[in-house]
């Protein structure tokens, strides 16, 4: 972070784009129009009400934001849609039915032809009539209801957005957990979310190899049933071919043996939903053990799309939209799936790796598709820029014009890299900032105004209208320009989660508790800086979550994993900056009597958190032995201790260290450990 902050201290000098060099905005005349669009209740409500117009709705709202009972804010109160009709049927209905919706292409590659071995385009209509299929199968093979909830553990396929536009057009919802996480993740997943059914695949691709998902389903499931939870039925998608996978016949049913005698042309009722009623929950990390459930709702979810598709991706029907995210993340839920499609653009999904067969797959799939508008992470493109430039020089991608990223700061030499050699100097770029919590964008650069503000590298731009963020400082007060400060949103928006799900106190105590002096104020958890010009510089969390390639991961999720383990005694784990992937975790670590440090030791822990959390932490984490974990006198953990000692700074004024820490510990401790860190990197 400390290097960030330097950046951004250096940093003096603006970029526009230049077919824009006529439609800058001076950024006195964005916050004008800005500070038109906040300046009251009734002005918020009057720009999201505007947006909101230009959506379908089987009834429209009597009230467009009742704030009476914060902060459980309720938006378009009393309004009636549904997610599946306004990415399909509302489309259809607007001359689009066979207009290609979604571009899908598969891993494997022939490289003899240099082409795709798989790659399938889906109209509108095509995608219609599957996910009807699959609703009408669900609610009556299976008898999904209005309100259930279904887990899906499915990779980069068709099938993961037709399940879940299918149980949106029954009115059910979903729980999605990325395909990377572990059988005991998805377990506290699927009992959390109480579902009695998994759709999952019998496998996928990554990197040229088959990763078995059906086998890890059916831990889960044990592990579910150990704890006296049942999953009736498991759908299993035929992915790979893969033989002998092993199945229980009363519960598992192959996915095109449960559509099979459906006729294509079956429709199902599509359920008026309420705006406020459940669209999905996303299990995210926290600074507790227990994942966090966001609830996320119907109507003002829509709303939050639809704007943010249109005004930060300036989206057209005819552009070829290209989320390169997963869909198990909140990124892939809202602009893969839902945004994309309710715009009527055209999305382009790909199952597997950036850099496979070669690193220059995705600028082949660029220009392959003419894709137009592309949304990417820090971590694909810090990885990508480290290979030769031909790898991007050799394809045409000149009808890129739009590039923004997500998920972590970008540091301002991975945004020139990219602004230069994929944009050519004339894409209008920048790093959207929002969370699992937010549902969607809410800062960047707008396009789809007319008119830019002049561009920065590494800045998360502005605030978007109709939206109050603010920096401040520990007592809840606005920070000076260029001071650092907790990132707090200070207006309710309209796709924000709505409740932890089944835990409205810890929804409370979490985000909106932090500054409750001042008024109802959501905490990101984030630091940020607001520069003299008012762009917004988020610098990275401020509490115990990772950010490991973009991912959010709670040091006490790693922690609760690592003492499942019979060796371990205690465990603290921190974060390392790490150049390509941001951060990656490091875990100090002491054994119980009896148990001696060994390589051996280290490779087992490291599969024990493959299996307890998944590969996400496990691949870059460093096991690290230690006598001790440093702890203040209440017990808590030293983190910036830790953190110094992994980042090789020095320990600095261990006055301000932690709250009660004893000076003369902290120091022995910092120098223990940093000799443990040397051996350790021997
Ligand atoms: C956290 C939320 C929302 C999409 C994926 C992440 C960090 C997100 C940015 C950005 C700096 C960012 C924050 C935030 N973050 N976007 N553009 N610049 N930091 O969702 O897993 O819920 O994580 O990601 O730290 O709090 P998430």
């Amino acid at each position: 972070m400390e290097e960030r902050e330097r950046i951004y201290d250096e940093f003096e000098h603006y970029i526009v784009p230049s077919s824009w060099k006529d439609r800058v905005w001076e950024i006195e005349d964005y916050k004008k129009f800005y500070e038109s669009t906040i300046k009251d209740k009734e002005a918020i409500e009057k720009w999201w009400e505007g947006w909101a117009n230009k959506l379908f709705w089987f009834k429209k709202w009597d009230k467009v934001l009742d704030d009476s009972n914060p902060p459980f804010y309720r938006w378009f109160v009393g309004a009636e849609t549904n997610l599946a009709y306004l990415c399909l049927d509302w489309q259809i209905e607007q001359g689009r039915k066979n207009k290609v919706a979604l571009i899908w292409e598969g891993e494997p590659f022939d490289e003899m032809i240099r082409r795709p071995k798989e790659m399938r385009k889906f109209t509108f209509y095509d995608l219609y009539r599957r996910t009807n299929r699959i609703a009408y199968a669900l609610k009556e093979k299976l008898g999904v209801k209005k309100g259930e909830i279904l887990t899906f553990y499915l990779p980069m396929i068709p099938e993961l957005p037709e399940y879940m536009l299918a149980v949106q057009r029954i009115g059910a919802s979903h729980s999605i957990v990325y395909s990377g996480f572990s059988a005991l993740a998805l377990a506290e997943r699927a009992m959390a979310a109480g579902s009695r059914i998994i759709v999952t695949a019998d496998g996928l691709y990554r990197r040229g190899k088959i990763i078995p998902l059906k086998e890890v389903v059916d831990e889960a499931i044990e592990i579910c049933e150990e704890r006296g939870h049942k999953i009736e039925k498991v759908i299993v998608v035929k992915r790979t071919n893969r033989p002998a996978i092993p199945w229980n016949r009363r519960r598992d049913i192959w996915h095109h043996e449960f559509i099979r005698y459906i006729s294509e042309n079956v429709r199902v009722e599509t359920e008026r939903m309420g705006s406020e009623d459940i669209s999905y929950i996303l299990y995210t990390s926290g600074t507790t053990g227990a994942p966090k459930g966001a609830q996320h709702s119907i109507g003002g979810y829509a709303v939050g799309l639809y704007t943010t598709m249109k005004l930060i991706f300036d989206i057209n029907p005819d552009d070829i939209y290209w989320c390169a995210a997963d869909i198990g993340w909140v990124t892939g839920h809202s602009y893969i799936v839902y945004g994309p499609l309710m715009t009527g653009a055209t999305a382009v999904m790909y199952e597997g790796a950036p850099d496979y067969p070669k690193p220059d797959r995705w600028w082949h799939m660029i220009e392959r598709f003419g894709v137009s508008v592309f949304y990417t992470t820090p971590t694909a493109v810090r990885a990508l820029m480290k290979f030769p430039l031909d790898y991007v020089k050799k394809h045409d991608l000149s009808t890129l014009r739009i590039i923004h990223s997500v998920g972590e700061p970008i540091n301002p030499e991975a945004f020139r890299w990219y602004y230069t050699n994929l944009g050519r100097e004339d894409v209008v770029a920048s790093s959207t900032w929002w969370m699992t919590e937010t549902g969607q964008m809410l800062t960047g650069h707008f396009p789809g105004l007319g008119k830019i503000f002049p561009l920065k590298p590494g800045t998360n731009g502005y605030p978007i209208p109709g939206v109050k963020l603010e920096v401040v400082d520990e007592d809840g007060n606005p920070c000076e320009p260029g001071e650092r400060g907790y990132f707090v949103i200070t207006s309710p928006w309209p796709g924000m989660f709505m409740t932890l799900y089944k835990d409205p106190k810890r929804y409370i105590d979490v985000y909106w508790s932090k500054f409750n002096e001042k008024g109802m104020y959501f905490y990101t958890g984030d630091y940020a800086v607001k520069d003299k010009d008012g762009y917004i510089w988020v610098l990275g969390r401020a509490d115990d979550v990772l950010k490991i390639a973009g991912h959010r991961i709670g040091t006490a999720e790693v922690e609760s994993a690592m003492i499942l383990h019979p060796a371990v005694a205690e465990s603290a784990c921190v974060g390392r900056p790490h150049e390509i992937k941001g951060e990656i975790p490091y875990i100090f670590t002491v054994l119980k009597q009896g148990f001696i440090p060994s390589p051996d030791l280290e490779g087992e822990l490291k599969s024990h958190l493959r299996n307890t959390i998944g590969p996400i932490v496990a691949s870059d984490a460093t096991v690290l032995f230690v006598d001790m974990v440093p702890k203040t006198r209440s017990g808590k953990i030293m983190r910036r201790l830790l953190k110094a000692v992994v980042s090789g700074a020095p320990l600095g004024d261990t006055t301000t260290l932690e709250d009660e820490a004893a000076v003369e510990e902290a120091e022995k401790a910092y120098e223990y450990l940093k000799k443990a860190m040397e051996k350790a990197e021997k």
